[in-house]
């Protein structure tokens, strides 16, 4: 199904939960959803269902809050996986809960983690999460390693005076550990990130030069135009460097559909409120036709520039 902009939509991103056990500098927690209202597992294996029929979409990514909070994440991943609809199951977190998870999660069908990972040094780390366990993570990381995953990204939100001197450090960890490094510039998801209106003039740092730079270096750079217009750079090293930079490319070039864990459906990180609920049509197991006429509503809505 295509936008009005002619943009086909090839993935979902799914909040299966509003919960979270960190407190992040640059979260606006997405409006906090009650658990009460969150999607049942049932109704979250229907809808993803539901989507990859409606939409032909075959890549799917959960998200929270955090993701590994939700009690059955475990089920939900073997659900998903065992509908046979999806090639690529992925999910986003903080990596807290990973040592325990990683090997369950694997078996039940999971194929790739994004690791939010904005620092290797322990100070600077709790100071950016709000929790001091750097060394959980890296453990889970190397867990999640040993039992198989092996496209796991690292994300760094680089961040003026905080992290912004750990590229170097980061790249190496990286390309030592067989990490690919998404290297995210600061979003202005809302006015009151990090819950005060001057966090995002404080901590904002342009990648722009940092990316012309890296690229200068880099012995391959492709363009993912189906995924924002990311670029993906191989350095001398075989380090691989993904870019993630808003901008109107990058606008133009999103494919994705959101879904929130109450069953909201929406088309943009920056317009939650053009959406339209899901929840009410499943619980009353309405037509292929009644869903099919909610997704195009919100697909209709998708504009590049918010
Ligand atoms: N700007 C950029 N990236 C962000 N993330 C969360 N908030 C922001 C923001 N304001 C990233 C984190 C996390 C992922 C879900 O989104 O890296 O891993």
């Amino acid at each position: 199904m295509k936008d009005k902009s002619n943009r086909e939509i090839k993935h979902i991103r799914f909040s299966i939960t509003s919960k979270c056990n960190y407190n992040c500098i640059y979260c606006d927690q997405e409006g906090f959803i009650p658990k009460t209202s969150e999607l049942t597992v049932e109704e979250i294996t229907k809808l993803c269902k539901i989507l990859a029929e409606i939409l032909n979409v075959t890549r799917i990514k959960f998200t929270g809050g955090e993701p590994l909070c939700r009690e059955e994440i475990i089920q939900i991943i073997k659900n998903v996986a065992d509908l046979h609809l999806y090639k690529d199951i992925s999910i986003t977190t903080n990596g807290f809960l990973l040592f325990n998870k990683a090997e369950e999660l694997y078996k039940a069908g999971l194929n790739r983690i994004n690791v939010s990972l904005c620092s290797l040094i322990p100070e600077v780390y709790k100071k950016i999460y709000g929790s001091d366990s750097l060394k959980e993570v890296l453990k889970g990381l190397k867990k999640a390693k040993e039992v198989g995953f092996n496209s796991i990204k690292l994300n760094f939100v680089v961040m003026k005076g905080l992290n912004d001197n750990e590229l170097e450090s980061m790249l190496e960890f990286c390309s030592k550990n067989g990490y690919i490094l998404q290297l995210i510039e600061l979003h202005k998801v809302s006015d009151s990130v990090g819950g005060n209106g001057e966090f995002y003039e404080k901590y904002h740092l342009d990648l722009k030069p940092i990316v012309e730079d890296l690229e200068s270096k880099s012995k391959k750079i492709k363009i993912r135009g189906s995924m924002q217009n990311r670029k993906v750079l191989t350095l001398a090293n075989s380090a691989i460097v993904e870019t993630i930079v808003p901008s109107h490319e990058f606008c133009m070039g999103c494919t994705k559909l959101r879904v929130g864990c109450d069953g909201n459906l929406f088309g943009c990180l920056y317009r939650s409120d053009l959406g339209k609920n899901i929840k009410d049509a499943i619980r009353n197991h309405h037509s292929l036709s009644k869903y099919e006429q909610i997704v195009k509503q919100v697909v209709d809505s998708r504009e590049p520039y918010y």
